[in-house]
């Protein structure tokens, strides 16, 4: 067993799979992320909120390494991969990016560079399946699913893996209740198997339901992380309660 606290070569302690160093993104000379420090540790789901535009779906593509930061460092532990040939983290849009084949076709897809025999890549993709609800739909063109099934079914592609982070952004907007328990049943399923969770949300009362921690960002910048039920209790800043109250910050309500 490693140390919990012991530090590696990377700078990374062994309970931490990202650590954020100051970092700042800025495209066409607008700051848009704005020194970033936090660590993203191995256990639990984190939600991400913060107004509109405040840099959340910026803040993951940094985490999955699809955007490079201006300065400062994202730095990996040394056991961990964000090249997609092993994918250690998968991503999951608001929007479904799926394949034009069948629903089984698509997870078959990104197993397909694990060398499985035929036995365990067809159990595989049925136990996926099934816990996305889609065993019914396995011959379904991916693209005649409902905006639903398609969710589940890009969820189901990315949890077949079994990465080590999942991100997700804002991937139940589009969804009715059943299919958002559905996917929040995966998501529980996952991390008690050990995939730490990053979820973008604007639902307060998924938050809730979900969030082990909740990172809290305004204006490209981290201004809250903190365990969830602490957040809840006390959000600690004025924006943050503001944005919990459904208002715009420093607004007082004037009295008539
Ligand atoms: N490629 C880009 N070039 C210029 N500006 C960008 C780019 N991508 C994002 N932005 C800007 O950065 C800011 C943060 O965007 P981001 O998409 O991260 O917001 P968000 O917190 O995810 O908001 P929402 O809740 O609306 O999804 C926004 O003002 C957006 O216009
Ligand atoms: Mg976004």
């Amino acid at each position: 067993m490693l140390d919990r606290n012991k530090q590696t070569n990377t700078g990374v302690k062994s309970s931490e799979v990202i650590r954020f160093h100051n970092v700042c993104l800025t495209i066409d000379n607008t700051q848009l992320i704005d020194n970033i420090n936090c660590v993203i540790h191995q256990k639990g789901k984190i939600v991400v909120m913060g107004p509109n535009g405040a840099g959340k779906s910026l803040f993951l593509r940094l985490l999955a390494g699809l955007l490079k930061p201006t300065s400062g460092n994202i730095i990996c532990a040394p056991n961990f991969c964000r090249q997609d040939t092993l994918p250690d983290i998968s991503m999951v849009f608001q929007k479904p990016v799926l394949l034009r084949r069948s629903t089984h076709a698509n997870v078959a897809y990104v197993l397909q560079r694990q060398n499985l025999s035929k036995t365990d890549l067809s159990s595989k993709i049925a136990d996926a399946l099934i816990d996305a609800r889609l065993d019914q739909k396995a011959l379904t063109q991916a693209r005649r699913l409902s905006g639903g099934e398609q969710q589940r079914l890009a969820l189901a592609r990315a949890l077949v893996v079994k990465p080590k982070i999942l991100l997700l952004d804002e991937v139940t907007a589009n969804l009715d209740p059943a299919s958002t328990h559905i996917v929040e049943t995966m998501l529980h399923e996952a991390a008690a198997e050990g995939t730490k969770i990053v979820f973008i949300t604007h639902d307060v009362r998924q938050a809730k339901r979900i969030a082990d921690e909740i990172l809290f960002i305004h204006q490209g910048r981290v201004i809250a992380h903190n365990p969830a039920r602490e957040f809840f209790r006390d959000p600690g800043s004025n924006e943050a309660q503001a944005y919990l109250d459904g208002r715009v910050p420093n607004q007082q309500m004037k009295e008539m």
